[in-house]
């Protein structure tokens, strides 16, 4: 086992930009290179908190928006401890989508501030490294149609971009804004430099606390 801690690589983005592929791609890499690492991905649908949010997803329950909010919010709360668990023995957890998404999807929402939204993931495990797969909606809707899931339209994935491009003027996250419109392994390359440099970076430093 490494004496070292590991990172916490969190990949964000619109939906259709990318992300999922990259994760497995990310993490295969960095096991093959003899570092430890292992995907986690929010929601995590497994839980009791996640069944519920899979329902409202899925449409096949109404839930308050406040409601839901928090309730996305607690399933990355409950998988704080293994989290930690991981990277403090050493694996560097790459995450599919985290706190930033919670924020983008609720506040492009009637009525919903961006610092409320933020307010309940305040604390969690800041991430090391922070990467926005951007892609142009154009683009995205060449990768496929938007499914039957709540969400996938694309009057609501634009203002989600537009609340990812307000929470990326943040300096106290290390975001880096990766061209997703490169071919699937150009797009890897640029992930794996930036993430072998955040692994390196990360040793020496304790695990932070997000907008804290
Ligand atoms: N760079 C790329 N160029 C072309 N197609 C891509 C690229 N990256 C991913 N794809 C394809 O686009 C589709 C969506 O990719 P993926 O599922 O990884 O996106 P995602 O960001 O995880 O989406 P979601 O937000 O819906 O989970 C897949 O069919 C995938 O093979
Ligand atoms: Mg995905």
């Amino acid at each position: 086992m490494s004496c070292h801690r590991g990172a916490l690589i969190v990949l964000e983005g619109v939906d259709k930009a990318g992300k999922t592929t990259q994760c497995k791609k990310l993490v295969a890499a960095l096991q093959h290179s003899g570092r430890p690492a292992e995907v986690m991905r929010f929601p995590d649908r497994t839980t009791s908190i996640g069944l519920l949010i899979n329902s409202y997803l899925q449409k096949d329950r109404e839930l308050e928006d406040h409601a839901i909010h928090l309730l996305f919010s607690a399933n990355r709360w409950e998988l704080v401890p293994s989290m930690k668990k991981k990277i403090e023995q050493g694996v560097t957890v790459v995450v599919d989508r985290y706190a930033f998404s919670g924020a983008a999807f609720t506040s492009a929402k009637q009525g919903f501030c961006l610092d409320w939204c933020k307010t309940p993931d305040v604390g969690l495990p800041k991430p090391d490294l922070v990467m926005f797969l951007k892609v142009s909606p154009a683009e995205a809707a060449l990768r496929g149609q938007f499914g039957e899931e709540r969400y996938e339209t694309s009057v609501f994935q634009k203002t989600v971009q537009q609340r990812f491009e307000q929470l990326m003027k943040d300096p106290s996250v290390n975001w880096k804004v990766i061209d997703a419109s490169k071919q699937i392994q150009d797009v890897h390359e640029d992930i794996i430099g930036h993430s072998l440099s955040a692994i390196t970076t990360a040793q020496s430093q304790p695990i932070g606390e997000l907008w804290k």
